[in-house]
């Protein structure tokens, strides 16, 4: 399958369907890694939220009920699919304006208390510029919260199946430094300093490692690794369907043989404020 050409495109295309299939296993398995965000964002009732690359919803929803009635969240993506899902699902507490827009280009009303991500950021573009965007959405002292991912090395739940891939099929190219992925911001200290040349003050990025659940059993496992995040990414490109079965089925004997399948999970959470 061709490599679409800008992070819109990726998003557009059968990746973001692919998500939507999924939201609800992606958002138990990451149900831990959603709950250091929300509690290292200390919601307070009535404030006004900006959820950057919400995807389905599950982070716009969760901080709304938390948010309660007086507060507002304006939650952005690019993906038409995954908005669609989000805008579908039940909400309670705070109204949420679902809008389909660039984050790094977006023209955002001022004055917003906090802006949040779970793994929405590492996609932009022009990181630099995106998140001097986003500051331009706070009010002096408003604060950025925000989950991406650490090294793939050190996210087993990727590492594992990968490395059962790529015993199949030959490495792909690696990305360009600095571009767009989900590993963009493995480097936390250079994460920081993006966040300081991006206007930021107080900058502090720190770990936050859980062992996620990916599937009740190896089939519902594999069936996560290989659909969803990175090593779907690796599959995605092969077009022989009997390697791609292999490659499936390497997956599957790599996976731990008992109960549920938990896999390591690492990533930064790192939090910022806009000066004014
Ligand atoms: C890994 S998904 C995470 C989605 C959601 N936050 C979650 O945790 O389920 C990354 C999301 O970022 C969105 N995204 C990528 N680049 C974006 C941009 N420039 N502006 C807004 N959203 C963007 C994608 O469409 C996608 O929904």
């Amino acid at each position: 399958m061709p490599e679409p050409a800008t992070q819109t495109e990726y998003w557009n295309s059968d990746v973001g369907e692919r998500w939507v299939t999924m939201q609800a296993e992606l958002d138990r398995v990451f149900a831990p890694l959603t709950a250091a965000l929300l509690d290292a964002a200390s919601l307070r009732s009535g404030e006004r939220m900006l959820d950057i690359g919400c995807g389905c919803g599950e982070t716009a929803l969760l901080a709304a009920e938390r948010l309660g009635a007086g507060g507002a969240v304006t939650a952005l993506d690019v993906s038409r699919p995954m908005l669609a899902r989000a805008r579908a699902r039940p909400a309670t507490g705070a109204p949420i304006t679902w809008i389909e827009a660039d984050a790094q280009i977006h023209a955002f009303a001022p004055g917003h208390d906090l802006a949040l991500s779970r793994f929405g950021v590492m996609f932009f573009e022009e990181s630099r510029a995106a998140f001097a965007n986003i500051r331009q959405a706070l009010r002096p002292g408003g604060r950025l919260v925000v989950l991406c991912w650490r090294a793939l090395t050190e996210n087993e739940w990727v590492s594992l199946p990968r490395d059962a891939v790529l015993g199949v099929v030959p490495a792909p190219e690696p990305p360009p430094p600095g571009g767009p992925g989900p590993f963009r911001f493995a480097d936390g200290a250079a994460l920081a300093e993006l966040l300081a040349q991006a206007g930021f003050t107080g900058a502090a990025v720190a770990p936050v490692d859980r062992a996620i659940a990916i599937g009740d059993d190896i089939g519902a496992a594999t069936r996560f690794a290989v659909t969803v995040g990175p090593v779907a990414g690796l599959l995605r490109e092969l077009d022989d369907p009997a390697l791609r079965e292999r490659a499936v089925a390497a997956v599957r004997a790599a996976m731990p043989a008992e109960g549920p399948v938990r896999l390591g999970a690492a990533c930064w959470l790192a939090t910022a404020f806009n000066p004014g």
